[in-house]
C-alpha cells in the first residue's frame, strides 16, 4: 500500500481537482515575468500527475484555462495557448506509456483548429488506457458547460424526444463535459485564494475543500499528501449526520 493510501480507514479521495493558482505571483516574488511562472507551472503539473499516479489517485482535474482567463493581455493570453500545445505534443508518447488517459473539459469551439486537433488526437491515443485519468480544464467554465448541457436538453425537448418533468440531475450530469466521471471528492486551489472561479460549480457540490498557501509552481510531493491528509480527517455529512461511531449522538 503506498503512502497516504489509506489511513485509520479514511480512503484518499478518488477524484482529485486542482485549480493551478499563483503562477504569477511566483513569478513576480522573484523579478521575472509572469511568463517564467508558467512555465514553472507546467512543470509542477507534471510532477501532480506523477504524483497522483504513484498516490493511487483514479482521475485528476486540473483547471489549466478558464473562460474568464480570455481578459488577460494577447501576449499572455498565446503563451497559455502555446503551452498547451507544447504540453500535448511534448508530453503525450509519455503519457500514454504510464497508461494515463488524456480527457479535456471546456469549450472548444474559441480554440484554435490545430489546437482542437491536438487535443482530441491526445484523448484517442489514449482512450483505451485504463491508469490515472488526467483531465485538464482548458477554456473552460462551470457556468459555460451548464449553459451548453441546458441549451441540449431544452433542444431535445423542443423536438419532443425527451419529456421536460423526465429531467433529473443525473440527466443533466450527462450533459456536462465530465459525463461518466465521478464527482470530485476534493477540490484544491493553490496560492491562498479562497474562491472557485466558475470551476466545476455542479460537480463539487458535496467536495471538500483545501486552500493551500503555496504558488503552483512550488507545489510538491508534500504539498499534495498535506491536503489529502487534511481531506482524510474531514467530516462529511453529505446533509446527513455524522456517524455514531465518531461523534456522540442521542442524549445524556
Ligand atoms: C494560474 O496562475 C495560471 C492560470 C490562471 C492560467 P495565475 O496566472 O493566475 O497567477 P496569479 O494568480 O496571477 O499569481
Ligand atoms: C482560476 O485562476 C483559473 C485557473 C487556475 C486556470 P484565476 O487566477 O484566473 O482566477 P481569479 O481571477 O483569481 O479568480
Ligand atoms: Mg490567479
Amino acid at each position: 500500500m503506498s503512502s497516504g493510501q489509506r489511513e485509520a480507514g479514511v480512503p484518499n479521495p478518488s477524484h482529485v481537482a486542482i485549480i493551478m493558482d499563483g503562477n504569477g505571483r511566483w513569478a513576480q516574488m522573484r523579478g521575472l515575468p509572469r511568463q517564467e511562472g508558467h512555465r514553472r507551472g507546467l512543470e509542477a503539473l507534471r510532477r501532480t500527475v506523477r504524483n497522483a499516479s504513484e498516490l493511487g489517485i483514479s482521475v485528476l482535474t486540473l483547471y489549466s484555462f478558464s473562460t474568464e482567463n480570455w481578459r488577460r493581455p494577447y501576449a499572455e493570453v498565446s503563451f497559455l495557448m502555446g503551452l498547451l500545445k507544447h504540453f500535448v505534443e511534448k508530453d503525450l508518447a509519455e503519457l500514454a506509456a504510464a497508461n494515463v488517459r488524456v480527457r479535456v473539459i471546456g469549450n472548444r469551439d474559441d480554440l484554435a483548429a490545430d489546437l482542437r486537433r491536438l487535443v482530441e488526437h491526445a484523448e484517442i491515443k489514449t482512450r483505451d488506457n485504463t491508469g490515472l485519468v488526467l483531465v485538464i480544464a482548458f477554456n473552460y467554465g462551470s457556468r459555460d458547460e451548464i449553459v451548453r448541457a441546458a441549451r441540449g436538453l431544452a433542444a431535445d425537448a423542443a423536438a419532443g424526444r425527451i419529456d421536460p418533468a423526465a429531467i433529473d440531475d443525473e440527466m443533466l450530469a450527462r450533459r456536462l463535459d465530465t459525463h461518466g466521471l465521478p464527482d470530485p471528492e476534493l477540490v484544491i486551489r493553490t496560492s491562498g485564494e479562497t474562491r472557485i472561479s466558475n470551476f466545476l460549480l455542479w460537480q463539487a457540490a458535496y467536495a471538500e475543500f483545501v486552500f493551500a498557501p503555496v504558488m503552483w509552481p512550488d507545489f510538491d510531493r508534500a504539498a499534495f499528501e498535506d491536503a489529502l491528509a487534511q481531506y482524510r480527517q474531514r467530516d462529511r455529512r453529505f446533509g446527513g449526520v455524522a456517524a455514531p461511531a465518531d461523534r456522540s449522538v442521542g442524549v445524556a
